[in-house]
């Protein structure tokens, strides 16, 4: 029965190179998430105080036995109410877009040309009942981009009233009405080339969005898109890299293999963001690479200076060596990438490090007491709530110490052994260590956001989960 393990062998070989294509970050838009950044959008389209042109309407008619030719120009949209909009997704496609019993009203020049009238003027024209129905596809494009386009578009107008200024009323008066109808259907077609034209300047502002974003000199965040959106009729996912890179980091890249995302799908946010636990290790990777994760545990313990009379409540043989009290100093960097473990309800962070410690007798070098290396595990909490007085999220949080051993060979101080013991270091983290790290989390870190609200955390199974609503 050899082929049995070759065939796991196999399989386990083969999942490790597709993992090798999953995104290590997913956004989940929910129908309500779409809604809300449509209205945005077209928000933004109308309110954006660029006078929105369209393009000229000329032609010939034959009203009442005479060709007329008539042309109207300096088309400007001065105010546009698109009515009630509601949003779809659309499986495997992109989304439908309807706005419905909308109106506006346009400013234009108009002129008429025939054997009988030759006249010009200013005229105002009020459209109502506006509607506008338009399919729009989403899909990746390279290097890794979203982009959107228009698939179809159907739009119509159910009257226009037209007021020409200037020009001599009772000729109007007979050609206002198949005016009227002429504009109207002009218009109702050109809504659409106006769209189109929109849309494809949203997508241009998409294709330049920056998806490799910089989060400081020398760490950058992967943000590029991995493959094309899933749409269904609830909602869109979106994978991204999400993968941190230091610039001084090489060949981290194949350790890179997020496991599939699955987001839970529930419809009450409107968006999810699923970070797996690899994205999480890549960004432990990134800061340790950069040089990062380098403490000065001192200082965290406060304003009151450390000395060695403290250090000696955990290791009492410090008192001999230093009768007096003498300023300390800890310093603790890591000697590895830290590992995040993410289980349901459970964030456990596996750090290995070195402590220093200093003693700084006065008016003397500074003296090394111990160096010790550990392995420490951590169990971290998170907490999201909205932030005071600027629009943002407020993270805080909290952490354990589950387990803390000792690496390598027993520490000396001044020959003698054994006075640095596994259970003093345990005690130094415990009591000192961990409730000064806990008094700087629960500070809070404010994270900008202009459109995040309601956001709030959760840790599954190789996935933190953070859902929002969009402002
Ligand atoms: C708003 O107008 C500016 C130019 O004034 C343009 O660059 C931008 O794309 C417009 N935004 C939208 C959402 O149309
Ligand atoms: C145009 O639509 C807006 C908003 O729906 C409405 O308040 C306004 O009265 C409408 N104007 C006309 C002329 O119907
Ligand atoms: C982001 O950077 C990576 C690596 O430098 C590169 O392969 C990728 O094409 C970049 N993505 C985009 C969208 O520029
Ligand atoms: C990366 O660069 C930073 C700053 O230049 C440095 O402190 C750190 O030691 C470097 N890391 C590696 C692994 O070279
Ligand atoms: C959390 O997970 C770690 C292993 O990753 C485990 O050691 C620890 O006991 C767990 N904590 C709880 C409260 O279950
Ligand atoms: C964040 O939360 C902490 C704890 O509740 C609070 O003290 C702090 O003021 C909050 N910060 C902001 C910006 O809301
Ligand atoms: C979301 O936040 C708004 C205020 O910003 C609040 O009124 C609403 O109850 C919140 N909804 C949930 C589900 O927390």
């Amino acid at each position: 029965m050899m082929w049995v393990p070759n065939i796991t062998f196999l399989l386990l070989t083969l999942s490790a190179i597709c993992y090798g294509d999953n995104p290590g970050a997913k956004i989940q838009i929910t129908e309500n998430g779409l809604q809300k950044g449509v209205e945005y959008l077209l928000d933004k389209m109308v309110s954006n105080n660029t006078v929105h042109r369209l393009p000229d309407v000329t032609g010939s008619e034959n009203i009442a036995s005479e060709d007329i030719n008539y042309e109207f120009t300096q088309i400007r949209v001065e105010k546009f109410n698109l009515g009630t909009i509601s949003s779809q997704w659309l499986p495997e496609t992109g989304m439908r877009v309807s706005m419905e019993s909308g109106n506006a009203t346009i400013n234009c020049n108009w002129k008429l040309d025939s054997w009988l009238i030759k006249d010009s003027g200013s005229s105002v024209l009020t459209l109502l009942g506006s509607s506008i129905s338009i399919i729009m596809g989403v899909r990746r494009i390279d290097p890794g981009v979203p982009s959107i386009h228009l698939l179809d578009c159907k739009s119509s107008v159910q009257d226009v009233d037209v007021q020409m200024l200037g020009g001599v009323s009772y000729i109007i008066d007979t050609i206002k009405q198949p005016i009227q109808t002429v504009v109207q259907k002009t218009v109702s077609q050109q809504l659409c080339s106006y769209i189109r034209n929109q849309v494809t300047k949203w997508d241009q502002s998409i294709g330049h969005l920056k998806l490799n974003l910089s989060l400081n000199p020398l760490i950058e965040l992967d943000l590029t898109l991995v493959g094309d959106p899933e749409i269904s009729e609830h909602h869109a996912n979106m994978g991204f890299k999400g993968i941190f890179r230091s610039h001084n980091e090489s060949g981290s890249e194949t350790a890179f293999s997020p496991a599939p995302i699955t987001l839970p799908g529930k419809d009450g946010a409107m968006v999810y963001i699923g970070v797996s636990q690899s994205s999480l290790n890549s960004f432990c990777s990134a800061y340790y690479s950069a040089g990062f994760l380098t403490f000065q545990v001192s200082h965290m313990v406060g304003s009151k200076q450390l000395t060695t009379s403290e250090l000696a409540a955990y290791m009492p043989e410090i008192s001999q060596h230093f009768p007096k009290p003498v300023p300390v100093k800890i310093h603790m960097y890591a000697t590895r990438s830290p590992l995040v473990f993410l289980l349901a309800n459970n964030l456990t962070i596996q750090l290995g490090g070195s402590l220093e410690t200093y003693a700084y007798p006065l008016n003397a070098e500074r003296e090394n007491i111990f160096s010790v290396n550990i392995v420490a595990s951590f169990q971290a909490s998170v907490i999201l709530s909205e932030g005071k007085g600027a629009q943002g999220v407020n993270l805080t949080g909290s952490i354990n110490l589950n387990r803390l051993q000792l690496e390598g060979s027993q520490p000396i101080i001044k020959g003698q052994k054994g006075v640095v013991t596994e259970s003093g270091v345990q005690q130094l983290f415990h009591e000192m260590l961990i409730p000064a790290i806990n008094e700087e989390l629960a500070k809070g870190v404010f994270i900008h956001s202009k459109f995040l609200k309601n956001a709030t955390a959760s840790i599954e199974q190789g996935l933190a989960i953070l859902a929002a609503d969009l402002k």
